[in-house]
């Protein structure tokens, strides 16, 4: 069939839309670059000054220009399995490979495992649309009252039962521990409980831990489904979070070390090889040396998980304060308040969705959030993301300044935002109060 030369392209809907958390970065910054005085609550930047000694491996990486081996050179990837190894995971390089970003990664461990994928609903904005470009089903499953980044283990096999009823085959299992977006870390008797259904449903855990380093919550005791199920257990995590390092882009995973690890390893190698080649040579400098853990570094990193911490707390008792609730947060750098307790003066406003919530906020107080819908959950509660970690500051010396504050909380800069968040309450009964007595419903948005 020929194709006459003028005919108009025709541009193929890939199903591909552009993340939301990105999407709604660009628009803001956009805004606020024309002064307009938005509260950057969009966005899981984890915005603090750089730490002089990676700029320094940085820069002494630039001599390696070759592309190198796919999954990295050994000497990156072993210090990556000495990171591991620290943390309970017996751990060699060769278990080890390296992107340009966890998120990459991510892809490459999907398209090495056949199957549909099981999310916690609410779940991180981009596990589903790679699973979909990868062509798999998604089965969200909700989770506990008590904590994110996780399916209800008490929901989780009745969803996969349902799923294959239904024609659809779970094999992969995605948990996220610190959350993103809720900001919570999961206990180990529900990871335990977990893993004991993936081995009963046969399923294969990919655990996201790139928040793992910013637990705040000293009560936390942290384990890995990789600690219980090794061998159905890929471990993902990156310098992005922890070390502020997300426009850097270096990402790693750890493969199970038996024969069907290694098969795992090597198909996420090939994706690797026919999409990124390698993770930039100097980033892998930058790895080794941040992945050895010098004690500088630590300090630095505990630091910055320290003020995490005391802002995402305090942003958390501003949203209590405003009339949501929320979970405590105990890692990462968000919080999800649930304005269900506000749902009747909210709906007299016409806010009756988590899209019609985020863009209230947006337009009555200036506070850009993430509506849960784009986390995949209900569409129809009245929940966002709200990320905490942009808050520190709008300059280098603000940020500094943060990170060395005993109550960072109490910053004017901080402090401010936190104001602004808590009167969303007191202006919501007031706007219903106005509605009242003649306005019709209209619907924001
Ligand atoms: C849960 C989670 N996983 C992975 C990533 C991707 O991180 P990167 O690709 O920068 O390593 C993010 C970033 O927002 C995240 O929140």
């Amino acid at each position: 069939m020929s194709v006459p030369l003028d005919a108009a392209p025709t541009v193929v809907d890939t199903a591909v839309r552009m993340a939301a958390n990105l999407g709604l970065d660009e628009q803001i910054n956009a805004r606020l670059a024309k002064g307009e005085p938005i509260l950057h609550l969009g966005f899981g930047e984890s915005r603090l000054p750089l730490y002089p000694g990676l700029t320094e491996r940085l820069t002494a990486g630039t001599q390696y220009t070759e592309y190198g081996p796919v999954a990295g050179r050994m000497a990156p990837r072993e210090a990556v399995a000495g990171y591991f190894s620290r943390r309970g995971l017996p751990t060699t390089g060769e278990d080890i490979v390296l992107a340009p970003g966890s998120k990459p990664l991510l892809l490459a461990i999907l398209a090495a495992i056949p199957g549909d994928v099981i999310l916690p609903r609410p779940a991180w904005v981009t596990y589903e649309p790679q699973a979909r470009l990868l062509g798999r089903e998604v089965i969200g499953v909700p989770i506990p009252a008590h904590v994110g980044g996780v399916p209800d283990p008490a929901l989780l096999t009745a969803a996969v039962t349902a799923a294959r009823a239904a024609g659809a085959n779970p094999r992969i299992l995605i948990i996220t521990s610190p959350d993103n977006p809720t900001g919570t870390t999961a206990d180990p008797a529900t990871i335990g409980r977990l893993t004991q259904i993936a081995e009963v449903e046969d399923l294969i855990i990919v655990s996201d831990e790139i928040y793992r380093d910013v637990v705040f919550d000293a009560g936390v005791e942290y384990l890995s489904p990789a600690a219980l199920a090794p061998e159905r257990t890929i471990v993902v995590t990156g310098l992005s979070k922890s070390l502020s390092l997300g426009g850097w882009r270096i990402g790693a995973a750890r493969f199970p070390s038996d024969r069907f690890g290694r098969t795992l390893r090597d198909r996420a190698a090939a994706t690797a090889s026919q999409i990124w080649s390698n993770a930039p040579g100097p980033m892998q400098a930058v790895a080794e040396y941040a992945f050895g853990e010098p004690a500088e570094l630590v300090e630095h990193r505990n630091a910055s998980t320290a003020l995490h911490g005391a802002v995402a707390r305090a942003v958390h008792t501003a949203f209590l304060a405003a009339g949501a609730t929320a979970r405590r947060p105990t890692g990462a750098f968000y919080v999800y308040p649930d304005f269900a307790p506000l749902a009747r003066p909210l709906r007299r406003i016409g806010v009756t969705d988590s899209a019609s919530l985020e863009t209230f906020l947006l337009d009555e107080f200036g506070i850009a959030v993430l509506g849960g819908h784009h986390c995949g959950d209900d569409p129809r509660a009245l929940r966002a993301r709200a990320a905490t970690s942009l808050l520190y500051g709008s300059t280098d010396e603000e940020r500094w300044q943060a990170l060395r504050a005993q109550d960072p909380a109490s910053l004017p800069h901080i402090a401010a935002a936190l104001a602004r968040i808590a009167a969303i309450g007191p202006r919501v009964g007031e706007l219903a109060a106005e509605r009242r007595p003649t306005a019709p419903m209209s619907v924001v948005g």
